[in-house]
């Protein structure tokens, strides 16, 4: 990781499911090379293929999830691990409930209690003993968030708890019956967590990302734009789909 802006390396895929197949063998990859590894996992709609084509590499081709220990980027405040829309329930539906990881080496921010920072200065010991993160799969908000470092997140910031902007509430409104039923706050690692990450793989698709990449690969590194950020780090994949890349310069 240096002060400098960094090249990432971009791969344009020609759609979605092109994307996420492309994902899932990094993934794999990483995987085999190290059995395990400590990866950082995340939620939303742009992962789901991704994790449907990992489950079928490990029913298929024996891929082994058994060693390998995870965390998730964010959970929501005020929903349960048992809430269908919560970030846990998404990932054992998604991806744990279908491969063979070891339970109790998944982990997800734990948004219950009177005392959230408490468990997210947990969270971040908790990285810290498993060695850190090797690769960390990230997606992207239209509002540039990687996961829930909304706008004017600083570099520097760690897992805590934060308070979700509109747009990003109205985004995620989509899973939910109502737009009332959305949390309005979420733990979520934070930029520098992200940071420490040996290696980063952003995933984006659709025409509605295609802004958003382009500021966060050729704008200027700045809070207001939080993906911007990773230009900072050097080990650094976006995987994107022809419409999410429209606006970017190869
Ligand atoms: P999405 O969310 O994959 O549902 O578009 C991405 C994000 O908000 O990080």
């Amino acid at each position: 990781m240096t002060g400098n802006r960094n090249r990432p390396r971009i791969v344009i895929c020609p759609d979605p499911l092109a994307a996420s197949r492309e994902v899932a063998q990094i993934i794999a990859a990483a995987i085999e090379a190290k059995p395990d590894i400590v990866l950082g996992l995340a939620t939303g709609g742009t992962p789901v293929a991704a994790y449907r084509e990992l489950v079928r590499m490990h029913r298929e081709q024996g891929l082994d999830f058994s060693e390998l220990t995870s965390f998730n980027l964010d959970e929501y405040i005020g929903i349960g691990p048992e809430h269908p829309q919560s970030f846990r329930y998404f990932m054992q539906q998604h991806l744990f409930d279908h491969v063979n990881v070891t339970p109790s080496q998944t982990h997800v921010p734990d948004g219950r209690g009177t005392d959230v920072e408490a468990n997210a200065r947990r969270y971040e010991d908790e990285i810290r003993a498993a060695g850190g993160i090797d690769l960390q799969l990230l997606g992207i908000g239209t509002n540039g968030h990687i996961a829930f470092n909304e706008p004017g997140s600083p570099a520097s910031s760690r897992t805590r708890a934060i308070e979700l902007t509109t747009e990003t509430i109205q985004a995620n409104s989509r899973f939910f019956d109502s737009i009332d039923q959305v949390p309005k706050h979420a733990i979520t690692m934070g930029i520098g967590t992200i940071l420490e990450s040996k290696r980063i793989l952003l995933m984006a698709t659709g025409e509605g990302k295609a802004d958003t990449i382009e500021r966060a690969i050729h704008g200027d590194a700045d809070p207001s734009h939080p993906a911007s950020l990773l230009q900072r780090h050097d080990e650094v994949t976006y995987v994107l789909d022809e419409a999410a890349a429209k606006r970017i310069a190869v």
